[in-house]
């Protein structure tokens, strides 16, 4: 039984008193409390695979900003490296890859990956469930196939993922059996996360702006439909992107919540999607402005989603630099708030 449900009822359609509230990126650092714990950790990777860590700053924003769910604190990289590809985070550049994909015979050798090489997730879910002590629900998430293979591919971060996005059209045979693979693996991934006890897990797919609606359409979507016809135990939630293609096209996936950022237009996805819940999309940059500012987009963005199938959240994560009473007070204006009968 979980006391405040709010978000799990918005994901699954129903009525709600008020709208629900998280932010991507919620756990991390924007909260003094999170370099704190960071700290005891050598390095990224290794606090990622210190369930005991995770779990504390996985619970620290529901206590300190008041938010309507947890996020399981882990990356998406995490797949890549239980398939056989290492990942290492560098200090201001972000992820690097010392290997990376390229042939049929790289994708031959990667593992599926299973819950053995992920039990640090797992045994970090179980962790924050008992704490929480059904408080709220927990969000378990896992990175969307094409967004994975840009990083499998491209070994890095880019501006333009073109190595990865050129992988697409020069080896299509090779793309498809590594999707297939990273698929295999997410919804193993995915089903254990649940097992151990997420209520809802969402999908991120980060890069989806970058590909050309037919090349979405070939080597992304498929993947997200068959990761949303598998998962059929808890609501899952589609984030893809910079994805304006999308939406129209969504209606026929079996996903409860669709992410948007705010490069998308709230009433327009509404009238595509009457059916699923809309999840999104403050540019977190408005936190940056001064109360004024916040309360003034905040609401516009709540009238704009209207009060039925909403969870409000940004359109993409926090930056480390946003002022953490700045990021309460966006989840404070959202509680508070009362639509219009
Ligand atoms: O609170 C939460 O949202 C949960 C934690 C979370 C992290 N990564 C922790 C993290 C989640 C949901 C992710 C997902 C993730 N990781 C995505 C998809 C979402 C998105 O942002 O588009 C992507 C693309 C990644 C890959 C990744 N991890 C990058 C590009 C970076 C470097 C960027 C940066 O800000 O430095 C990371 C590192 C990372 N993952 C940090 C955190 C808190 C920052 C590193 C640190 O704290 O030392």
């Amino acid at each position: 039984m979980i006391k405040n449900d709010i978000l799990l009822r918005a994901a699954r359609g129903e009525t709600t008193e008020r709208t629900p509230v998280w932010m991507m990126r919620q756990a991390g650092r924007i909260l003094p409390e999170y370099r704190v714990v960071r700290a005891k950790a050598k390095n990224f990777v290794e606090f990622v695979k210190n369930s005991e860590l995770a779990a504390e700053v996985t619970i620290q924003p529901v206590n300190i900003l008041g938010v309507d769910a947890a996020i399981i604190f882990s990356d998406i990289l995490v797949i890549p490296e239980a398939m056989g590809l290492p990942y290492e985070m560098v200090e201001a550049r972000g992820p690097l890859f010392r290997t990376t994909v390229a042939t049929m015979a790289d994708v031959q050798k990667l593992n599926i990956a299973t819950e053995n090489e992920l039990s640090y997730v797992t045994d970090a879910i179980r962790l924050v469930k008992k704490e929480l002590d059904g408080s709220v629900p927990l969000i378990g998430f896992a990175g969307a196939p094409w967004t994975i293979l840009a990083y499998m591919v491209e070994g890095s971060g880019s501006k333009t993922f073109s190595k990865a996005k050129g992988f697409l059209y020069t080896q299509p045979l090779v793309a498809h059996a590594l999707l297939e693979k990273i698929t295999t693996s997410t919804i193993l991934y995915l089903k254990a996360q649940i097992a151990a006890g997420a209520d809802i897990v969402q999908l991120f797919d980060s890069w989806a702006g970058i590909l050309s609606g037919p090349m979405y359409f070939e080597f992304a979507l498929p993947y997200i439909d068959k990761i949303c016809e598998a998962i059929t135990e808890v609501p899952i939630t589609v984030f893809a992107k910079d994805a304006h293609y999308l939406p129209a096209q969504l209606q026929h996936i079996k996903c409860d919540v669709v992410g948007l950022d705010w490069t998308m237009h709230p009433q327009r996805v509404r009238d595509l999607l009457p059916h699923k819940t809309l999840q999104g999309n403050l540019d977190p940059c408005v936190l940056y402005g001064d109360e004024k500012t916040i309360i003034h987009h905040t609401h516009q963005m709540l009238q704009a989603f209207g009060s039925k199938r909403y969870i409000a959240n940004l359109g993409h994560g926090l930056y480390p630099d946003i002022d953490k009473e700045k990021a309460k007070l966006f989840v404070d204006i959202v509680k508070e708030y009362k639509h219009n009968a």
